[in-house]
């Protein structure tokens, strides 16, 4: 591969990881503003600029909804050829104490219209857009899957509709943001082929 120069949308790229472990300082207005606008920016299939962001950030909502879900969690059979995060949240969900947004202080659900093609792939650019912003402005975040697996389960589905996500609605994924003390490494990538074909 060719030298190349890193400027500073590509150090923001490089440098960002998942953050897991949040502290008590918060995020500002102002930065989570900026936040959401680089979710509003992204780039949408047709234009259809359908992404909708739910913000949360009562602790009251959000706890309940931790409860929520580690119960729906509760629900569900273990099986040897299930998705190892799923098997991860059952078995922590058992054990009683699974807190599926790490206790971040905002979480932001990312929904979209059902039945939309492009719902996933809409959503997620406009989470890599949110989790960029929030690496260059020193907030930690992370995808947070499990309101996408638990998209049709009626008691998750009850809480969340009258929170704003609508009936027309398949909940896309989820971003943790919050302030951390201590950053997740960041190690070269490894993994992902790239062929050139000149
Ligand atoms: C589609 C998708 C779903 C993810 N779901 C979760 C999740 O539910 N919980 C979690 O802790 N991390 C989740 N992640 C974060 C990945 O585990 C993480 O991006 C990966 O391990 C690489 O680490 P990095 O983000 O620190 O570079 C998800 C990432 C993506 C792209």
């Amino acid at each position: 591969m060719a030298e190349y120069k890193v400027n500073e949308v590509l150090g923001v790229i490089m440098n960002r990881r998942s953050t897991r472990k949040f502290n008590d300082h918060p995020v500002t207005e102002e930065q989570l503003a900026a936040i959401v606008e680089a979710g509003r920016y992204a780039p949408t299939g047709g234009n259809s600029q359908s992404v909708h962001f739910v913000v949360m950030i009562n602790a009251e909502v959000r706890e309940k909804l931790r409860v929520l879900v580690q119960n729906a969690f509760l629900h569900m059979e273990l099986s040897d050829d299930m998705y190892s995060s799923l098997k991860n949240s059952i078995r922590l969900s058992r054990e009683g104490n699974y807190a599926f947004d790490y206790h971040a202080p905002i979480l932001i659900v990312v929904s979209n219209r059902r039945g939309y093609p492009n719902a996933i792939a809409d959503s997620a650019c406009a989470l890599q857009n949110m989790m960029l912003e929030a690496e260059s402005l020193g907030v930690g975040s992370c995808w947070i899957n499990q309101l996408h697996w638990l998209d049709e389960d009626p008691d998750i589905r009850a809480y969340l509709e009258p929170l704003g996500i609508g009936e027309d609605e398949t909940i896309c994924g989820a971003l943790a943001l919050g302030n951390y003390d201590t950053k997740q490494e960041v190690k070269p990538r490894t993994g992902m082929k790239v062929d050139y074909v000149r």
